[in-house]
């Protein structure tokens, strides 16, 4: 079979620094399990602004359509601030989930054993959580028009963002958390705001129409955002798969990662249509950003870039097995009591990026063996 063909994309910040760890991850793929892979390797975000005058070139993006599958860091950084929202380093993903049509971003909330005491909530809340976040990506108030900032005639100014959801927006994303719920444990819970919007209302309509056509199988409940937010503080066990719009995701991924112990643990996918071939676009990130606070310290958890990985073996190249093998590596590490900052426990050992992207390898040395 040809060469799986990988497009990494850095980015800023602590994105170049956890993304090395992963390419030691990758060699040590291609040396011990002999899956070959092309790495074409680009710049995006500020880096990307400062060597070509753009957050992401076209180039980049016609890489990015050929390539089976795209690994991403994380782009932005306080230097870069004040551009327009034309130029700004975070056009750089917004445009690759657009242009590569990804719009079902799956973000993983799980609790792992070892970091049971990393979560700010008590043990006995998070133990075992399993949620899957299915947050649309493409599409609501990040993509509405009209948007843009006006200046009125009496010289104030006016803000405007809108949100917009069409019916089959709706479908193919709520189509992807029915069929995820089906592996799980066929619950979804569907998250907008459907008391005070619009966009909400047709989303929850839409969502329980194709529910009761195609899904019945499935339990279906519908939550206000609101709502949405504190249930997953108070008791977040009771959620299987969340599905939600682009601005409601974001929020509550960031929050389930606290779950988990820390932004730094949480990997995503986000997906687009397979075409007849059944070839289908992919982009695999960390959910959390450059990180400006903590770049350049070598502390950042390399862990949910390490994941993403995992998640990219499985959802594009259905390789399984190896996907299991790098997650287990990394439990491994966390139960051997090695902890970044972020992760930090009474007893622990505290490492940096690299001593943890190394335990990572030990740990699938010995997997392997
Ligand atoms: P952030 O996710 O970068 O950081 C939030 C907090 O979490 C910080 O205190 C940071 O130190 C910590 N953190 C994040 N990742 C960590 C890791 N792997 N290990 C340890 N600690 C970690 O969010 P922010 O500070 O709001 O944004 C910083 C920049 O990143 C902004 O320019 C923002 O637009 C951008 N951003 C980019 C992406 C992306 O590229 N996909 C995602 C989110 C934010
Ligand atoms: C994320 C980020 C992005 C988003 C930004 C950087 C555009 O916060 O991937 O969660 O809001 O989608
Ligand atoms: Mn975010």
């Amino acid at each position: 079979a040809a060469n799986k063909k990988l497009l990494v994309l850095p980015g800023d910040g602590i994105g170049p620094e956890v993304m090395r760890e992963v390419r030691r991850v990758i060699d040590w793929m291609d040396r011990r399990r002999h899956v070959a892979f092309d790495i074409t390797e680009d710049l995006v975000g500020g880096a990307a602004i400062d060597a070509r005058g753009t957050p992401i070139a076209d180039a980049t993006i016609a890489r990015a359509l050929e390539a089976d599958a795209v690994l991403f860091g994380a782009v932005g950084g306080a230097k870069w601030d004040s551009l327009g929202f034309d130029k700004r380093p975070e056009l750089a993903i917004l445009r690759l989930r657009k242009e590569l049509g990804l719009f079902a971003n799956l973000r993983p909330a799980t609790v792992l054993d070892p970091l049971v005491d990393a979560s700010t909530l008590k043990p006995e809340v998070v133990r075992g959580l399993d949620i899957m976040i299915v947050r649309e990506a493409t599409g609501g108030i990040y993509f509405g028009d009209p948007r843009g900032i006006e200046i009125l005639p009496d010289g104030t100014k006016k803000g405007i963002n809108t949100e917009v959801y069409t019916t089959p927006e709706i479908e193919r994303v709520a189509r992807v958390a029915f069929e995820l719920a089906r592996k799980r444990q066929r619950r979804v819970c569907s998250v907008e705001k459907a008391n005070v919007m619009e966009s909400g209302l047709l989303w929850r309509q839409t969502v329980q129409a194709l529910h009761d056509a195609e899904y019945a199988d499935v339990e279906l409940a519908h939550m206000y955002a609101d709502n949405c937010a504190m249930q997953l503080v108070r008791n977040p066990r009771q959620f299987d798969v969340i599905l939600t719009g682009n601005l409601f995701g974001d929020l509550l991924s960031d929050l389930a990662s606290m779950l988990t112990g820390s932004l730094g643990m949480l990997p995503s996918a986000t997906l687009g249509l397979a075409d007849a071939s059944g070839r289908r676009h992919a982009l695999y990130e960390p959910i959390h950003g450059s990180a400006p606070d903590i770049a350049g310290k070598g502390v950042a958890n390399p862990l949910a870039q390490m994941l993403s990985f995992a998640m990219l073996l499985r959802y594009s190249f259905d390789m399984e097995e190896d996907a299991k093998l790098i997650e287990r590596a990394c439990v491994n590490v966390l139960a051997n009591g090695l902890r970044t900052a972020d992760v930090m426990a009474p007893g622990c050992a505290k490492v940096g990026t690299q001593v943890m992207g190394e335990a990572v390898l030990r740990e699938l040395d010995k997997l392997a063996a």
